[in-house]
């Protein structure tokens, strides 16, 4: 079920990428326009060098456009404050960028990102600590989130000890652990069986609906376009319509 809202989250207008230059210059990303609202999941497809990974470091702020703009939408949640107001990351410092990445957006990558040496829930509790959140409430939370994603049972485990898909739906626990507005994931299920990936997902999906989280996440399996409320196609950079 998909949460009907038109609350925009994330905006991205005409944006470009060109890594390099003179005769070694790659149009990675050419003129992409995208909005995305909260509750909505957009599924990115296309080919291996397309311009997936690009688009999603620019709408998390990890990489700026060559041209054209990113706007973060206001939080309705913020009682004044920098998030209270829309912001173009483009014209954020490199502390306010972070500030954004940090408190704002969660990210799940293709190889889990998880610390060997820490359990899932300590895995999981890592950007609480990095906003600073006390001890109760982080302990508190951690919980709350590794049992949205069926995992109450494993905190104690290390990443060796859990399976493919447990390390990934720790992963997904660790994004949304700080209430970020909005997610990225860059082929999260990339290294899972299709089972497996498809339980992911249908997790990542349930989750983004339920809790009104603007979600992007770039895939080139097509069994997991299923799931998206909206898809977008990219090829040699550009936005194809479908
Ligand atoms: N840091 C970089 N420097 C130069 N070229 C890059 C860089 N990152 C990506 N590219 C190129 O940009 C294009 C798009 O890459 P990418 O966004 O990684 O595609 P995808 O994620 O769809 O596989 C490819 O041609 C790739 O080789
Ligand atoms: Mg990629």
């Amino acid at each position: 079920m998909s949460v009907t809202t038109t609350a925009q989250v994330l905006r991205a207008a005409g944006v470009s990428r060109v890594y390099g230059s003179g005769a070694s210059e790659v149009h990675a990303l050419v003129d992409v326009s995208v909005e995305v609202g909260a509750g909505e999941l957009v599924v990115v497809v296309g080919p291996s060098g397309s311009g997936k990974s690009t688009l999603l470091h620019l709408l998390g702020g990890l990489d700026r456009p060559t041209s054209g703009t990113v706007h973060l939408g206001p939080d309705p949640a913020a009682a004044g404050g920098p998030s209270a107001v829309e912001r173009e990351l483009g014209s954020l410092g490199e502390d306010d960028l972070h500030g954004v990445r940090r408190g704002e957006i969660g990210f799940v990558f293709q190889s889990f990102g998880l610390v060997p040496v820490l359990s899932a829930a300590e895995n999981v509790e890592v950007p609480l600590r990095l906003a600073r959140v006390d001890a109760a409430e982080r302990a508190a939370r951690v919980a709350e989130a590794l049992e949205a994603v069926g995992l109450a049972d494993h905190a104690d485990q290390r990443p060796y000890e859990l399976s493919g898909g447990q390390q990934q739906r720790v992963g997904v626990a660790r994004a949304l652990v700080a209430r970020p507005r909005v997610l990225l994931a860059d082929e999260p299920t990339g290294q899972l069986d299709s089972t497996t990936a498809g339980r992911v997902m249908t997790l990542l999906r349930d989750l983004v609906h339920s809790r009104g989280v603007a979600a992007v996440v770039a895939t080139h399996d097509p069994d997991l376009v299923a799931l998206a409320d909206r898809v977008l196609v990219v090829r040699d950079g550009r936005l194809v319509t479908v």
